[in-house]
């Protein structure tokens, strides 16, 4: 997790290292920090707890500290609690205090990544007289530096390629040499960081927003790789300090579309943008009345052969391959398998090379995620991913990647990322039914005609997202929230309570509705409400007896059904409608609704409904 920028140029780095923070706040906020050099001066570092205005205060926005060369850090703490002294920067010098203000020190350094062997690196540390003031890997490392620069004596490409031989873990690294005023020497390995260059000045970051309104020419530095950089320029080098030629990559999109553009939040203009965003996806899958995988590298061979799909992935991503389980199976007839990245990548689970794993992910760049995506590759499985961001270290190492088109995704809780996976994955069931001669020519081309209103009908359910704001005020004391569903409308409750608890922090928990009896039902009492989940017609009465049971108990019901149902209203206290559809892709439609009900619950409650409390958008550490 975190955040890290970087300026040099001729202009005031400060203000411009934190109007990068501000896009990059999304991978962390409990502390940020600056350190900044005017000329051959030493770096001032200035550190502050909480969210970044916190930091702009204390340097009057930027204004306060002078000098044209910076690096700058918004943190998500991994070691060490949230605190000045455990803030980035950190400084290699025997300093007291918290390492900040204008520190005597060779190296100062942000870090975003984990450092796992940092305990013993910092025993060989103390045996060499290093006293440390924090409780961060990120002072080890950047101490370590420090050690092999005076060690060695051949300057700071070097010293950073002999500490990355001796780390082990993940870092995106931005670090300044006090003998090097203008530059900003940067490595990596597993977490993200890109480097931009324009006329006279250059830009490191952890993502593209933070740095999309000064150039679009960036290099993806590749993984354990060094970067030297100086105003207009960069150089690479490899682990034997050997120069390296990146291509430079222009970035097409809009930086309009990593704003808010009038919406009160990120999360509601995200919501309104899924439309849009299932669209795009789908236009760029659907090709003349056909789903075409040839850019993804799908061949018909390679789908004849699979005997076996694992969908593997996190949070929302992980909801979205529940979803299409049931989608996959009874179109395709596949067996699949949907496991959590931080368990399939400890567990033994049997691979062949006729298994597909399919890796789900926004961002690219979650840390289980990728490790699940390795350890798939070394089982000798074809892996797959489904990604947003282009570039990301999942697309980059997964044989072949299926690109979502949703375009960056700022709120932490995600929605139009995980409707565009949701409709990827619909796409890519419906195709595999159809090479797999599970449905006729006939059925391919309602389905596929069928996929292509989906982003009208969530046009429409938006249209009535009044409905939904006025229930939320009902509902804004709740103490706990229960989500019911069978089959893919268990996939569904599954998403709407992740989006209400983790924005509204009313405790919330899905349940498939059969298995309610077996245990959670003595959780119901006078009042609790309890919603369900009911687009599946075979199993709609099924639902409403589990909801009844619930009422009986004192529950407080709400449900979600497709228009028609209109005999739910006879058990539910409230009832909202979607528009029909072929009940396989009925998810990207009865999601809108509860995440429009999560939204409005979080504003009523006057929280933070973008940056939710502990969390973090990109989850890059394990
Ligand atoms: C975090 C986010 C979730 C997301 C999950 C997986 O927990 O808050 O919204 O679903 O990570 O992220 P990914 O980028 O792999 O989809």
């Amino acid at each position: 997790m975190c955040g890290i920028v970087g300026y040099t140029g001729n202009e005031q780095a400060a203000p411009i290292l934190l109007d990068g923070l501000a896009r990059l706040e999304y991978r962390g906020y409990d502390s940020a920090g600056l350190a900044v050099r005017d000329g051959e001066k030493l770096a001032e570092v200035v550190k502050a707890t909480g969210k970044l205005y916190h930091l702009a205060d204390k340097t009057d926005q930027g204004r306060a500290l002078p000098g044209a060369c910076g690096i700058g850090h918004t943190r998500w703490a991994t070691h060490g609690d949230p605190s000045m002294v455990n803030a980035h920067p950190h400084v290699s010098g025997n300093c007291s205090g918290s390492g900040s203000g204008q520190v005597e020190s060779d190296v100062v350094g942000v870090h975003n990544g984990i450092i796992e062997n940092f305990t013993e690196l910092k025993e060989k540390l103390l045996h060499h007289g290093y006293v440390f003031y924090s409780d961060t890997d990120t002072e080890v490392v950047v101490k370590l530096v420090d050690y092999y620069y005076k060690k060695y004596k051949i300057g700071p490409v070097d010293a950073i390629t002999r500490t990355m031989v001796r780390v082990r873990g993940s870092y995106a690294l931005a670090l300044m040499f006090r003998d090097y005023p203008g530059e900003i020497f940067a490595a990596r390995k597993d977490s993200p960081l890109i480097i931009g260059t324009a006329q006279d000045a250059s830009f490191l970051a952890s993502d593209v927003p933070a740095i999309l309104k000064y150039t679009r020419s960036v290099y993806y530095i590749g993984n354990l790789q060094v970067a030297r950089v100086s105003p207009g320029q960069a150089k690479f080098y490899d682990l034997n300090g050997d120069e390296v030629a990146l291509p430079l990559t222009e970035i097409t999109w809009d930086a309009a579309a990593a704003e808010k553009g009038g919406y009160e939040h990120f999360m509601l203009k995200e919501i309104h943008e899924q439309p849009a965003a299932v669209r795009d996806t789908l236009n760029s899958l659907v090709k003349e009345g056909r789903v075409v995988l040839s850019d993804a590298g799908l061949t018909d061979d390679m789908i004849r052969s699979l005997t076996q799909i694992d969908i593997v992935a996190c949070g929302s991503a992980w909801h979205v391959g529940m979803a299409a389980q049931y989608v996959l199976e009874d179109l395709a007839c596949l067996p699949v398998r949907v496991e959590l990245a931080s368990e399939f990548r400890y567990r033994s689970v049997p691979l062949t090379e006729h298994t597909l794993v399919v890796v789900i992910s926004q961002s690219g760049e979650t840390a289980d995620s990728l490790a699940a995506l390795r350890v798939a590759k070394e089982r000798g499985a074809l892996t797959l991913a489904v990604v947003n961001v282009i570039g990301s270290s999942i697309a980059r190492e997964a044989d072949h990647v299926l690109y979502t088109l949703a375009g960056p995704e700022i709120a932490v809780a995600t929605t139009k990322a995980y409707s565009a996976q949701l409709i990827a994955m619909d796409a890519l069931a419906v195709q595999m039914a159809w090479v797999r001669g599970t449905v006729s020519q006939e059925r391919y081309e309602k389905m596929l005609e069928e996929l292509c209103t989906i982003p009208d009908k969530i046009r429409r359910i938006l249209e009535e997202k009044e409905r939904l704001q006025w229930f939320s005020s009902k509902i804004v004391n709740a103490h706990d929230i229960f989500f019911i569903g069978r089959g893919l409308d268990y996939a569904i409750s599954l998403e709407g309570s992740l989006k209400m608890k983790e924005i509204s922090y009313i405790h919330s928990e899905a349940y498939a509705a059969g298995e309610l009896k077996h245990g959670t039902i003595s959780l119901i009492e006078h009042n609790t409400l309890v919603i369900g989940v009911l687009t599946q017609s075979l199993l709609f009465e099924k639902t409403v007896s589990n909801m009844m049971e619930c009422k009986s108990r004192g529950a407080y019901l709400m449900g979600v059904t497709t228009n028609g149902h209109f005999d739910l209203e006879d058990s539910a206290d409230f009832t909202v409608y979607i528009p029909k559809t072929d009940e396989h892709f009925v998810a990207s439609l009865a999601v809108v609704p509860l995440q429009l009900l999560g939204y409005y619950t979080s504003v009523s409650r006057g929280l933070d409904v973008d940056k939710p409390r502990n969390l973090a958008k990109s989850v890059t550490v394990e």
